[in-house]
């Protein structure tokens, strides 16, 4: 949410900004900005829209040349997606610009301060105090060495809620100052030049090699004295270093018209990448990063699983998993609800936060609490080196590779394998008494990136089916035990990227009210549970399937091969391969994800980036 960029080095900066501005606008395209020191004055550009408006307003006003530089693309919180109110915010006495990422809580009383000393705002933002802010404080520190930066820590320590800041000032030509609170940031080390980011992304095409910024931390980057990072208190800090282990051609479409069809097609080598090293030879699970002691796993008596959005149903089916293999009671929970709520936890209670930008600020408070309520905090996660593996005890990396479009589909899938990672590793450190189940679903997890490949391979006919759904109105999807996530996901997926209504339930639910909406033709998409399932939902489920279709809808049936019991129902029939049924979830998801893609595609929306959306939201 809001992507921000800073460049220092011998480079056009406008040109490094923008190609890093490229990168991260997944994370909000509400409007961009971009400003360099150059000449003793700080000069801007900023437009509405997407990264694409303001490249044409620079293509005719060129900002001057310059080797220092900063920019933001924004996911709008305080105030519209104008121009005005886009980034970077330039103080009244035009020394200083500053770009922002987060919500300044008491930027309210901060403004009033600033108004009454009669600076005059230009924007509804939050931001815009700082930048005013920043350039009072300046004025009253003390010249010399760390001038602009001794101003931000001043600034920082007045600001409340959750922000990464990033600062020029002209009178510090070779300087940029950044600030971050529970809100991400990352310096880039090339041969000669600096680079900020919200994420890697950012500055991959340049450098690999990467610092990691500890919570209220301040860093300045100098072109001749080089980085120095301090605590907003002024006590000298050091970064955590690390290199990225992926390279600019994963954040590159490679081909695909977008980036969610290259990385659905990506499914079977993130899932196999989740896999890899975890399985032992003799079907024992290798999870060393899990930091947690065995005695710790045994002391649990209680598991949430805490996340948003799709994480949020990849933690639903995560409990059916988990409470089979180990018999914890498990709780899944939306990040935003479970704070609130005031949970019982205590030190026996294992939190799972999921989250694949590792930056989601409902987690991460959700996670905050855990901690604060002596709880044991496992976090599955893709970014690396973001705030909540960071903040956790423990933290299973799903390593999927970069996640760019919006909707999250490789991410998904491999938080999913991941969560039965942890079921699994859970049972066997507890002893449990399933060994044989254990080890056969261990087997059956090895084949999941074939089955996976093999879904995809017969993608054709759900390309043709959705094309000719790009006309309705509302989409139901059904499913039964891990088929009712599943349910949940589809509908999630097609209304975020066709903005289409769409609605998931379970499927005995369903004559307890909302079969009242079915109507003739309305499609109702079923997710159907292997026929060999232990708990012989499969019958229940084919029932639910004649029930809708005698009223009219018009029924998408996903059933593994050889279900020949769905046949007389099903208007169209989406086949998948047998799995185990805690399982298919990994193999079932991927036609939904296909069709919402699809439909959006027909639809003229742009897939990647769907409307009012950003990628990693880092507000609450
Ligand atoms: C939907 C989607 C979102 C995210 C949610 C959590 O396709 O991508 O619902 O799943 O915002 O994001 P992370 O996993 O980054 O915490």
């Amino acid at each position: 949410m809001c992507g921000i960029v800073g460049y220092v080095g011998p480079q056009d900066a406008v040109g490094v900004v923008l190609e890093g501005l490229r990168r991260l606008e997944y994370r909000g395209y509400d409007s961009a900005g971009i400003a360099v020191v150059a000449d003793d004055v700080v000069s801007s550009a900023k437009k509405a829209g997407k990264l694409a408006n303001l490249e044409k307003v620079l293509a005719d006003r060129p900002l001057p040349e310059s080797t220092i530089g900063i920019g933001h693309t924004r996911w709008a919180t305080h105030g519209g997606p104008t121009d005005r109110n886009a980034h970077p915010h330039v103080s009244a006495d035009g020394s200083v610009a500053v770009i922002h990422n987060g919500i300044i809580e008491n930027f309210a009383a901060l403004r009033a301060e600033c108004e009454a000393a009669g600076v005059e705002f230009t924007s509804e933002t939050d931001t815009e105090v700082v930048a005013h802010l920043l350039a009072a404080v300046y004025e009253s520190t003390p010249a010399g060495e760390g001038r602009l930066a001794e101003a931000m820590r001043a600034v920082c320590q007045r600001l409340e809620g959750a922000f990464t800041l990033v600062a020029t000032h002209v009178a510090e030509p070779d300087t940029l100052v950044a600030a971050r609170r529970s809100s991400p940031l990352v310096v880039g080390i090339g041969d000669g030049e600096y680079f900020l980011g919200s994420d890697v992304a950012a500055f991959i095409g340049h450098t690999r090699q990467a610092r990691e910024l500890g919570q209220d931390q301040v860093v300045e980057i100098d072109r001749t004295r080089g980085l120095t990072v301090t605590g907003f208190d002024g006590t000298p800090a050091e970064p955590t270093a690390y290199t990225v282990d992926w390279d600019a051609a994963a954040a590159e479409k490679g081909g695909y018209d977008w980036f969610m069809l290259k990385e659905i097609a990506e499914q079977p080598q993130a899932i196999a990448d989740t896999l890899l090293g975890r399985l032992g030879e003799d079907g024992e699970l290798v999870l060393d990063e899990v930091r947690l002691s065995d005695q710790e796993l045994r002391d649990i008596d209680k598991v949430f699983v805490v996340a948003c959005g799709t994480a949020y149903h990849a933690g639903l089916i995560a409990k059916y998993a988990i409470e089979h293999w180990t018999r914890i009671p498990v709780e899944v929970e939306v990040a935003s609800e479970f704070r609130y709520r005031d949970p019982v936890l205590d030190r026996s209670t294992l939190v799972v936060v999921i989250s694949q930008s590792g930056e989601t600020m409902d987690t991460l408070m959700a996670l905050r609490h855990a901690k604060d309520q002596k709880a044991r905090v496992l976090a599955i996660c893709n970014a690396n080196g973001s705030t909540i593996p960071r903040e956790s005890d423990a933290v299973l990396y799903t390593h999927a590779g970069p996640e760019i479009a919006v909707a999250s589909t490789k991410g998904f899938l491999t938080q999913l394998v991941a969560c039965y990672l942890v079921g699994l590793f859970l049972a066997q450190v507890r002893g449990m008494k399933f060994e044989d189940e254990i080890a056969s679903i261990v087997d059956d997890l090895r084949g999941l990136p074939d089955a996976v490949a093999e879904v995809l391979t017969g993608m054709e006919p759900v390309r043709e089916l959705a094309r000719s759904l790009a006309d309705a109105n509302t989409v139901l999807f059904l499913g039964r035990h891990v088929g009712f996530p599943v349910a949940l996901e589809g509908a999630l997926k097609l209304k975020e990227l066709a903005y289409i209504h769409a609605e998931g339930f379970a499927a005995g639910e369903l004559k307890h009210g909302p079969i009242a909406v079915i109507d003739q033709g309305t499609p109702v998409v079923v997710v159907v549970p292997s026929p060999r399932s232990r708990n012989s939902v499969h019958g229940k489920v084919v029932s639910n399937i004649q029930e809708v279709r005698a009223r009219g809808a018009r029924t998408i049936v996903i059933a593994e091969e050889g279900d020949d019991d769905v046949v007389p129902y099903a208007d169209h029939l989406i086949r998948v391969p047998r799995t185990p049924t805690l399982l298919a979830p990994v193999v079932t998801t991927v036609p939904l994800q296909i069709l919402a893609c699809e439909i959006a595609d027909t639809r003229g929306y742009d897939v990647d980036q769907p409307r009012n959306l950003a990628k990693s939201v880092t507000v609450e």
